[in-house]
């Protein structure tokens, strides 16, 4: 009995105990045919991985590590809005379970008082003919305590747990996960980014703040204006150029 108010998502549930990546695991299983929706969960990643070839720590039991296969008939331009969709999804389901009140960091993280709780991270398959899959992987931490976490992100990373003082129900809050993911995926499919973009923005914590964006090539600092239909973020620097940022590090300056 999983509880589930879905129709779609998470109607095909791969349940591992332990394994390197959900990431891979789903990726294997949408080569192989697996149906959109399929939704790949486990207790613990011996290789999680996140953005920028970075590794995700995905202490056993205390997070929902999770992958989700979607299919959805888009262009390949829609595909990046998926990851701010996600985000979306998760605040809501986060709110929905705890008291707390998330905020979204551009493009991908969740934070919590300034901390990280959770990371997104959405890959593609495609060919010729378009997507073939997206796999959208949610690493969301629950239960951990600071001492939990790797040394070197103790301060950076925080729990569920850890800002409300109170142990989250893991199986609640992938419920409602999927319930909102479900919801907002589908709304983008069929209406577009709008509605949902005036959402990301409001739990945003980046957006009318000074900021430094660094990229692979550049640093530039000014002032997030806002995204675009395409998710990209408008940066204004002091010369008043507006910039679009498709891809960077970000921090708040003061
Ligand atoms: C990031 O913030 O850089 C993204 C982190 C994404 C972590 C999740 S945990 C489940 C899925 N499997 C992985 O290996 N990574 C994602």
């Amino acid at each position: 009995q999983t509880g589930l108010k879905t129709k779609h998502i998470g109607q095909n549930i791969e349940y591992v105990e332990s394994c390197s990546s959900t990431q891979i695991i789903a990726h294997k299983l949408a080569q192989e045919g697996a149906p959109g929706g399929t939704v790949v969960l486990t207790e613990t990643q011996t290789a999680g991985r996140g953005r920028m070839a970075r590794k995700w720590d995905s202490a056993a039991g205390k997070g929902v590590w999770m992958s989700v296969i979607l299919r959805p008939d888009v262009v390949p331009q829609k595909a990046p809005q998926f990851t701010l969709v996600t985000a979306v999804a998760v605040v809501r389901a986060i709110e929905e379970v705890t008291k707390l009140q998330p905020k979204i960091k551009w493009p991908n993280d969740i934070l919590l008082n300034g901390k990280k709780c959770t990371g997104i991270l959405t890959e593609l398959q495609s060919d010729a003919d378009g997507i073939q899959a997206l796999i959208i992987g949610i690493g969301l931490n629950i239960n951990q305590e600071k001492t939990d976490f790797d040394p070197e992100i103790q301060a950076i990373a925080t729990s569920l747990k850890m800002e409300s003082g109170d142990t989250v129900s893991r199986q609640k809050l992938v419920q409602s996960l999927l319930y909102y993911l479900e919801i907002y995926t589908q709304m983008y499919i069929e209406e577009g980014f709008g509605l949902l973009k005036v959402m990301w923005e409001s739990y945003s914590t980046t957006i009318g703040h000074p900021i430094r964006a660094r990229m692979t090539n550049q640093t530039l600092e000014g002032i997030a204006e806002g995204i675009t239909e395409d998710g990209v973020l408008q940066l204004r620097t002091a010369d008043g150029k507006l910039h679009g940022i498709y891809s960077a590090d970000i921090e708040m300056t003061n």
